[in-house]
């Protein structure tokens, strides 16, 4: 027994099975994660949010000039069309902001200018921290932000999405877990914009299908369910009766779990790292980081289950003074980079994602007229 899967056999959740060689990045068993060949902790530690994409999307650490340019190219890209802006604010104010930035990517698809698909990855890049930043104000009827000129990527999407002042180490914290969401292997949402690439459809078709992959609790929507468990449970000595009663009734706890990391997520260290550090900063409360510490012992001793990068990404974006309805959408604008990346390694040797599968219902059965059918 060697513990590779039976390729005759159906995989549920295609669990263990490697459908693609890559050279983007790697998340493994032992709780590494490599972006381009440097370990995560290296990129986070040192990188900018612009060189990190640079690095994701080239598989190069970019020189001055080459940084400068991919910058700028992505600001001259960042003015959402009026169009665009409009279809958003018709899906009135209960439309879901995945739903809305989905809906407005489909858009870009058809209004978009760009010629050639570089230009049309780096509008969809630039663009996608807009949308996801008006995703929730523009169809409740609300003035849209837009970014400002000479502002870092990651600033601009801060005061895009709150108004709230933030200091120049948080500034670097939102930076930070922004690149931690940058990329991610073989999740589902890449593999899904992996699989529309091999059709040929062009970067804004793969986007709108990365977009309603990432819209479920258990990939993107996890980080605003963990965000709203927290705030109902409040109290750290709460967490463990919210939890007994949970697993009582069989509920995942959101935030906690992975398919590849089962003993911790790189990411979540370094986030509730982050967190930490920003609480003790502030001097004040840090209820929250005790309550996500409770939650993170008492899931251990029970089931030795990590938290993942979620858990610990919501909390940040909360005291970042973020609406919890935008935590999804924040994901979307850092993962775009990744899903283009996956986009062209794709292309680079493609082969029509279309794999088989095990047939297990009946075969052979007679056709029986409509009247002469009967229930069950
Ligand atoms: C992410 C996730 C889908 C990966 O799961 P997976 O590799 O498919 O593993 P499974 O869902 O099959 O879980 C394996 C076991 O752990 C349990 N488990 C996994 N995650 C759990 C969670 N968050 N809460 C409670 N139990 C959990 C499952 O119930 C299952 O138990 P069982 O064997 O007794 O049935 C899963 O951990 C999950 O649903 N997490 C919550 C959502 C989330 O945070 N998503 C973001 C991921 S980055």
């Amino acid at each position: 027994m060697t513990g590779a899967p039976d390729p005759t056999k159906a995989q549920k959740g295609l669990a263990g099975v490697s459908v693609a060689d890559t050279r983007i990045s790697k998340s493994d068993a032992d709780g590494s994660l490599i972006y381009r060949g440097y370990p995560i902790w290296e990129i986070a530690t040192n990188a900018g949010f612009e060189e990190t994409a640079y690095l994701i999307l080239n598989g190069k650490l970019p020189t001055g000039s080459q940084l400068e340019s991919f910058t700028e190219g992505l600001r001259e890209r960042a003015k959402v069309q009026p169009k665009v802006l409009g279809i958003m604010r018709e899906l009135g104010r209960n439309a879901d902001p995945i739903d809305v930035i989905r809906t407005a990517v489909s858009a870009l698809g058809s209004i978009d200018s760009e010629e050639d698909m570089q230009g049309k990855q780096m509008s969809l890049e630039a663009k996608m921290s807009v949308l996801a930043a008006n995703s929730h104000r523009v169809p409740r009827g609300e003035a849209p932000r837009y970014p400002k000129r000479n502002l870092r990527f990651s600033d601009n999407l801060l005061q895009m999405l709150t108004t709230k002042e933030a200091t120049e180490y948080e500034r670097r914290v939102f930076e930070r877990v922004m690149m931690l969401y940058l990329e991610h292997d073989l999740n589902a949402s890449s593999f899904t914009v992996r699989a529309v690439a091999s059709t040929l459809a062009d970067p804004y078709a793969a986007a709108s299908a990365g977009l309603a992959s990432l819209k479920g609790p258990l990939h993107g929507g996890a980080n605003e369910a963990a965000m709203e468990m927290l705030l109902r449970i409040k109290d750290p000595a709460k967490a463990g009766e919210f939890l007994k009663v949970a697993f009582k009734e069989k509920r995942k706890i959101m935030g906690f779990g992975h398919r590849v990391y089962k003993e911790f997520d790189p990411r979540a260290r370094l986030c509730k790292e982050y967190l930490r550090e920003m609480l003790t900063r502030r001097g004040g409360d840090d209820t929250l980081y005790r309550l996500c510490e409770a939650m993170e012992t008492e899931m251990w001793r029970e089931k030795r289950i990590p938290p993942n990068l979620d858990f610990y990404a919501a909390p940040i974006f909360y005291s970042l003074g973020i609406e919890v309805p935008l935590y999804t959408p924040i994901f979307s604008a850092c993962r775009i980079f990744g899903w283009m990346a996956h986009y062209n390694e794709q292309l680079e040797d493609n082969k029509l994602i279309r794999p088989d599968s095990t047939y297990v219902g009946p075969s052979a059965l007679k056709y029986v007229p409509i009247e002469d059918r009967t229930l069950g």
